[in-house]
């Protein structure tokens, strides 16, 4: 069965030694939670570092973005299998922050998507409706478009190895965090989505994350949730306090 996934997302954050700080701070605790799979996704320029901090921990390491392409004339982009030299597990793609202000599109996540699970990345994708999507009504019609365009063309084991972060727009960087049941309809949609794509047996295996203003105070509601398998977690992350009291909050 799955099992829940809490990944820290550290945005452009930190300094090279206070991101080290927190790795350690993370990694030396991260013992006590046995039944929780612990990611942290530092900016690409120190991902050597906090790989280090974190070796032989049970804490696992992600980057926040990552180019389709193996290699070639891209300047300023990071290959996959440079992701996969620095030691990383998990890839965040399509996150909204790059869909919003970087013009990410569904069939450009769709290719990252791709190009990171052929390299033996994880990848965590990311999507969620607007505030306005939302009070229009027409949530659910959002996650189905963003799930069949950013995941589409998946084998069945890759959807597996796939996570999806469902982040509503709204609740990312402003305290408002979805409810419980806001969050657990959009998550249920969701599955039900993979189970007529592949079959239930497979929907049940795929780890869907929460993201959205998650602390340390509303993440036990959240994860008591059946389909929330775990949080996609910015601000609150970069604390080792709150990052770890959050971890707490899954007895799942
Ligand atoms: P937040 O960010 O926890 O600061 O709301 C979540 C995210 O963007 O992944």
């Amino acid at each position: 069965m799955r099992r829940p996934l809490i990944a820290g997302n550290w945005k452009m954050n930190l300094t090279r030694s206070e991101a080290v700080a927190l790795a350690e701070a993370v990694a030396k605790q991260a013992d006590q939670y046995p039944t929780v799979d612990i990611a942290v996704c530092p900016p690409f320029v120190y991902l050597e570092a906090v790989g280090r901090a974190i070796a032989g921990s049970r804490v696992a390491l992600g980057a926040q973005n990552m180019y389709p392409e193996p290699s070639g004339a891209f300047t300023g982009e990071i290959s996959p299998m440079m992701l996969c030299e620095m030691g990383c597990r998990y890839v965040i793609l399509g996150h909204s922050e790059r869909r919003q202000w970087l013009g990410e599109t569904d069939s450009f996540i769709n290719k990252k998507v791709h190009a990171a699970l052929k390299a033996g990345l994880q990848p965590i994708v990311c999507l969620g409706e607007q505030l306005a999507e939302r009070e229009a009504g027409h949530t659910l019609e959002v996650i189905r478009a963003q799930f069949e365009g950013s995941l589409a063309g998946l084998t069945a084991q890759q959807m597996i190895q796939t996570v999806i972060a469902y982040e509503p727009v709204w609740a990312i960087g402003t305290g408002k965090v979805a409810t419980p049941h806001q969050a657990e309809e959009v998550h249920l949609e969701l599955r039900k989505l993979i189970a007529q794509r592949y079959n239930p047996e497979i929907a049940q295996q795929v780890v869907i994350q929460y993201g959205g203003s998650v602390k340390p105070d509303n993440a036990q509601e959240l994860f008591a949730q059946p389909d929330i398998d775990g949080a996609l977690v910015g601000g609150a992350s970069l604390k080792p306090d709150q990052f770890l009291g959050i971890i707490a909050g899954m007895k799942k």
